[in-house]
C-alpha cells in the first residue's frame, strides 16, 4: 500500500494568518501540522509517500523533507494547481498509486487514540485482502462541516453526504481513507459539487452504491482534531500539549517513529538531532537514542 497526503488547499478558514504561510506547516504545540498525518502513515509501515502540495509551497515542502531518505522513506512531490477538491489528489497520483492500493490522508487531521494503529493495520489489511473502501466516523457536534454519514437501524450506512445543510447524522467521516486501485478511476468520473470541487465524498458514495463502502466508528478513547479553523487549530495544539506533558512521549514525532521501525540507525538519529539540540525537541531526539532498540 502506498500512501498520498493531501497538503494542497487554499487555507482560507485561517485567514489572516495563512495569507502567507501554508496552514500545513503552522505549529500543532511543538511541530509542524503535517508531521501528524505523516506520522501515522509510517506508523502503518508505509515508505512510499506522495504529498500534494500548492505549487507556491513546494520548495517550502521539500525543504521540510527532502525525498525522506532522512527518515528511511521515499517521499515525492506532486503539484495541484488549483484547490479543485480532494478526490483531484486522486487523479494526480494516479501515476504514484500504480496498480497499488492508498491510504489516503488529509495533511490537516491530527488524531490520536490508544488502538489507533491496530485499527488503521486493519483497516489496510482489509483493503489488501478483499478491496473496497475503508473510512472512519467520528461524532461531531458542528455536522454541517463534514461528510456525514448516516446509518440505518441495523448499523448499515445509507448514505453519506458532504456539508449537508440538514444533516442525518452527527458522525463525520474523518480525514483517513483506505482505497483500493478503483479510487482512482472513481476519482476521474466524479463531476464538481455546487461548491465547484470534486469531493472525496463523491468517491465514497460511488463505494457506497456499489456495496463496497466501510465505515468504523471511533468511539470514545479516540480524539480527532481537523485542525482546519481556528478553533479546531488551538484546541489541537492544547489536546498534543497536554499529552505529552503528562506522558513525557511525543505525538506525531517522524524521526522517533523512523527510528523505531528500524528504517534509520542510531547514528542518523543523532545526526538529526544534533541541530536541534538546544530545543526540547532535539533533547527528546537525544534520549530516544540513547534507548536501548
Ligand atoms: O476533515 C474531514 C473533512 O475533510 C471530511 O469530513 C470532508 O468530507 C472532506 O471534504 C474534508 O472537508 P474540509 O472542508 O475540512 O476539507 P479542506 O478544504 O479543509 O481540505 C482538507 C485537506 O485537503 C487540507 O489539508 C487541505 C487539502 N486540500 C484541500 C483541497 C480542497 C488539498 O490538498 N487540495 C484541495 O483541492
Amino acid at each position: 500500500m502506498k500512501a498520498v497526503i493531501l497538503a494542497g488547499g487554499s487555507g482560507t478558514r485561517l485567514y489572516p494568518v495563512t495569507i502567507t504561510v501554508n496552514k500545513h506547516f503552522l505549529p500543532i504545540y511543538n511541530k509542524p501540522m503535517i508531521y501528524y498525518p505523516l506520522s501515522l502513515v509510517m506508523l502503518l509501515g508505509i515508505k512510499d509517500v506522495l504529498f500534494i502540495v500548492n505549487p507556491q509551497d513546494l520548495e517550502s515542502f521539500e525543504k521540510l523533507f527532502g525525498n525522506g531518505s532522512h527518515l528511511g522513506i521515499n517521499i515525492s512531490y506532486k503539484i495541484q494547481e488549483k484547490p479543485n477538491g480532494l478526490a483531484e489528489g486522486l487523479i494526480l497520483a494516479d501515476e504514484f498509486i500504480g496498480d497499488d492500493n492508498v491510504c489516503y490522508m488529509l495533511g490537516d487531521n491530527v488524531f490520536f487514540g490508544h488502538d489507533l494503529v491496530k485499527i488503521m493495520k486493519d483497516a489496510k489489511n482489509e483493503i489488501e485482502s478483499n478491496g473496497g473502501a475503508y473510512v472512519f466516523g467520528y461524532y461531531v457536534k458542528d455536522p454541517e462541516r463534514f461528510g456525514i454519514v448516516e446509518f440505518d437501524e441495523n448499523g448499515n450506512v445509507k448514505s453519506i453526504e458532504e456539508k449537508p445543510e440538514n444533516p442525518k447524522s452527527n458522525y463525520a467521516v474523518v480525514g483517513m481513507y483506505f482505497y483500493d486501485n478503483e479510487a482512482v478511476k472513481i476519482a476521474k468520473q466524479v463531476k464538481p459539487s455546487d461548491r465547484g470541487e470534486l469531493e472525496i465524498t463523491s468517491v465514497n458514495e460511488e463505494y457506497l452504491k456499489k456495496g463496497r463502502l466501510k465505515v468504523k466508528l471511533l468511539g470514545r478513547g479516540f480524539a480527532w482534531f481537523d485542525a482546519g479553523t481556528h478553533d479546531s487549530f488551538l484546541e489541537a495544539g492544547e489536546f498534543v500539549a497536554t499529552i505529552e506533558k503528562k506522558t513525557g512521549l511525543m505525538i506525531g514525532c517522524i524521526e522517533e517513529i523512523a527510528f523505531n521501525n528500524g528504517w534509520i540507525s542510531k547514528d542518523q538519529l543523532l545526526k538529526i538531532a544534533q541541530p536541534l539540540r538546544k530545543t526540547d525537541y532535539g533533547k527528546y531526539l537525544m534520549e530516544i537514542a540513547k534507548q536501548e532498540r
